[in-house]
């Protein structure tokens, strides 16, 4: 099927990137969030990391404004009902997602293909509460959008052939690279890169180094650009503590449980660079 028209629900961090790479691929965008604040910061966001990408020769300046001028916004959610494809991209809690999916759908047109960009949730179980089962998938975008390449489609176990292969046609055209996931607890991503944050915060917590220590080690003994407790603080420490109790109740190992330190700083609200202070302090 032929996609076009793109809504991308939720103008944070991830939406908004999502709208920019969607944009200079050449779709339509309609970014939807509920708070007008929300939707003018995305902007500026997108228009900021653009510009970064014109000032280093990526784009020309002709292509950013082109871009620019497909991605509309809109409070009302109704008004993504058209679209060729819908991405989920808020807040990554499940009710919410479920009451998303339920406020599209008198608007949705027949074709439309619904995705969430979960970073852990089960796709099958957010499906299931769709008017369409078969026309949803898990799209798994990486933060920041721009920049990386992976994108990860999951199936879930109603999923049709069409979909999948038509979310792999759009995954070429973004020019980025598709991987395929079955859908289980954090999928393949977060299934390895979480837990291996959080056994750097076991690293942390018994002693073995310091914060400084375990991020060198990791960036220069095992060419990370980024240290797992700097990566943790990227993420959001509260997501990855998150994505450690999905795996950790739904495969039932040990092998998973979160490490305490981790769940002491999201409760002393310490969630790193969102809020300011994590394993870092960026005050
Ligand atoms: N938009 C557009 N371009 C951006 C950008 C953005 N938001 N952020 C960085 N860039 C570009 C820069 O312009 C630069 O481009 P050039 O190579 O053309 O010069 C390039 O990215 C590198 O940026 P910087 O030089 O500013 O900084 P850096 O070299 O330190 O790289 C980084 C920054 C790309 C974030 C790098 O540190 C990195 O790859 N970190 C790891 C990121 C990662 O692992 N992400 C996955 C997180 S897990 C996830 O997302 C899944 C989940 O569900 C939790």
């Amino acid at each position: 099927m032929d996609i076009r028209r793109v809504g991308v629900v939720g103008a944070g961090q991830m939406g908004n990137g999502i709208a920019h790479v969607f944009a200079l691929a050449g779709y339509e965008v309609i970014l939807h969030d509920i708070a007008e604040a929300s939707l003018k910061a995305a902007l500026a966001t997108i228009d900021k990391n653009m510009e970064r990408q014109v000032s280093r020769g990526k784009i020309s300046a002709e292509v950013k404004a082109e871009a620019l001028a497909r991605i509309s916004t809109s409070l009302d959610i109704a008004l993504l009902g058209p679209t060729d494809l819908i991405i989920e991209a808020a807040t990554e809690k499940e009710d919410i997602k479920n009451k998303i999916f339920a406020s599209l759908a008198p608007h949705l047109a027949p074709h439309t293909i619904l995705t969430s960009n979960t970073s852990s949730i089960s796709i099958t179980r957010l499906a299931s509460r769709t008017d369409r089962p078969e026309k949803f998938m898990g799209f798994h975008f990486m933060n920041p959008v721009p920049v990386m390449q992976l994108v990860e489609l999951i199936r879930g176990i109603a999923t049709d052939g069409p979909t999948y292969d038509a979310l792999k046609a759009v995954v070429d055209r973004l020019g980025k690279t598709a991987s395929s996931s079955e859908d289980f607890p954090a999928f393949i991503v977060n299934r390895i890169l979480i837990p291996m944050i959080n056994e750097a915060v076991y690293t942390l917590y018994e002693g073995v180094g310091s914060v400084s220590s375990i991020d060198t080690a990791l960036k220069l003994g095992a060419n990370h650009p980024m240290g797992p407790l700097e990566l943790a603080d990227f993420i959001g420490l509260d997501t990855c503590l998150a994505i450690m109790n999905v795996l950790y109740d739904g495969l039932a190992d040990t092998k998973y449980r979160p490490c305490p330190l981790l769940t002491k700083y999201v409760e002393a609200g310490w969630l790193g660079r969102k809020s300011q202070r994590g394993f870092y302090d960026y005050r």
